[in-house]
């Protein structure tokens, strides 16, 4: 069977790991031909073909980024995209599709999947917002940046005597920021689960340095807001997609806490550094586990699922259930972040 594979969205490391699972599995347990398609549904409406084969897949497995490349890119039926992709699956005797992506790039597999193609989808994203599975391929890597930035943050924060604020990615949900507060040992983590109270914020900052010490750390998400009604009006910085502009918040916040306690202050945005580099060791095993289990689906003839990490193992759930879904944080995590500040 000819199967096309791709990677769509942001990318994280881990994905190099998918890729060379599929290779490795499809050519060499079930032989099938692996027809790798550039930057994303861009590719595959652009017949943009990367065949691929054992050899591209040596020495990958430890690499950031992808080898296919990635793009924001989501087939339409109203602007002729979606026909450009059935195009190459056809032109190419394409069979079915493993896509590996984030909200948009499973949206998009769905609707790819109406059209009468089978398609089976992996879940990655650093912002662990994918609902239907514990874990999305790139989230443990990013954690780990996020807590050794937090750990380096603390000396510095603590020598000059200073507050400083962490902003880690997350837009619509906090997973990053409550994680990495808790391993990095943060005083206070806001994330977007649960808008701020910039008075009770400045009340523990001002009672925490005047008792205990004289410096502090905020790990704030990129989609954390203040409350409706308290004393912080603030409105969401959105850039030209209508998505949440990185910093924005973290900058604001710097300003506010500066201005209300007199505490001198810092903020540090810690952006794509988070989904650079070597993957950690947990995300190069899930990307090889989902990797296997999507060919494996593939072959078994499954069609509209995704590949789902669930206690200890993967299963395949119905693209149809996660539609316009967020896996928010748990009310447990944000509140044992709280309870060790
Ligand atoms: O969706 C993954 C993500 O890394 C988010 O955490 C972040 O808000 C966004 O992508 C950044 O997007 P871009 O790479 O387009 O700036």
């Amino acid at each position: 069977m000819r199967v096309g594979l791709l990677t769509g969205g942001g990318d994280v490391p881990g994905l190099n790991a998918a890729i060379r699972a599929v290779v490795k599995r499809g050519e060499g347990e079930h032989g099938h031909s692996i027809v790798g398609f550039r930057n994303g549904w861009k590719g595959l409406a652009e017949g943009d073909v990367l065949p691929m084969t054992r050899h591209h897949i040596r020495n990958v497995l430890a690499t950031g980024g992808t080898l296919l490349g990635t793009a924001r890119f989501h087939p339409r039926a109203d602007d002729g995209s979606l026909d450009a992709v059935l195009a190459t699956l056809e032109a190419e005797r394409i069979e079915a599709v493993i896509c590996i992506g984030g909200d948009g790039t499973l949206h998009a597999a769905s609707k790819v999947a109406e059209a009468g193609v089978r398609v089976v989808a992996v879940p990655k994203t650093i912002d662990n917002d994918v609902w239907g599975t514990d874990r999305s391929i790139g989230f443990d890597t990013a954690v780990t940046i996020a807590t050794e930035a937090v750990d380096r943050i603390h000396t510095t924060a603590e020598s000059h005597n200073r507050v400083m604020i962490v902003e880690v990615m997350g837009r619509h949900a906090g997973w990053i920021a409550a994680t990495a507060g808790i391993a990095g040992g943060a005083e206070v983590v806001l994330a977007p689960e649960e808008p701020f109270d910039i008075d009770k914020i400045v009340r523990f900052l001002k009672h925490r340095h005047r008792a205990h010490a004289s410096f502090s750390i905020m790990v704030v998400a990129e989609g954390a807001v203040p409350a409706e009604g308290t004393s912080m009006s603030y409105e969401v910085q959105l850039g030209r997609f209508g998505e949440i502009v990185a910093g924005a918040i973290g900058e604001r916040l710097g300003k506010e806490i500066a201005e209300r306690t007199g505490f001198d202050t810092r903020v540090s945005v810690l952006g794509h550094v988070q989904r650079g580099g070597t993957p950690t060791p947990a995300d190069r095993i899930l990307g090889s586990r989902f990797g296997v289990a999507a060919i494996d689906a593939v072959t078994a003839g499954e069609s509209a699922v995704m590949t789902a990490l669930r206690g200890e193992e993967v299963v395949l759930v119905p693209l149809a259930d996660i539609a316009g879904k967020v896996k928010q944080v748990p009310v447990d995590l944000l509140e044992t972040a709280r309870a060790l500040a």
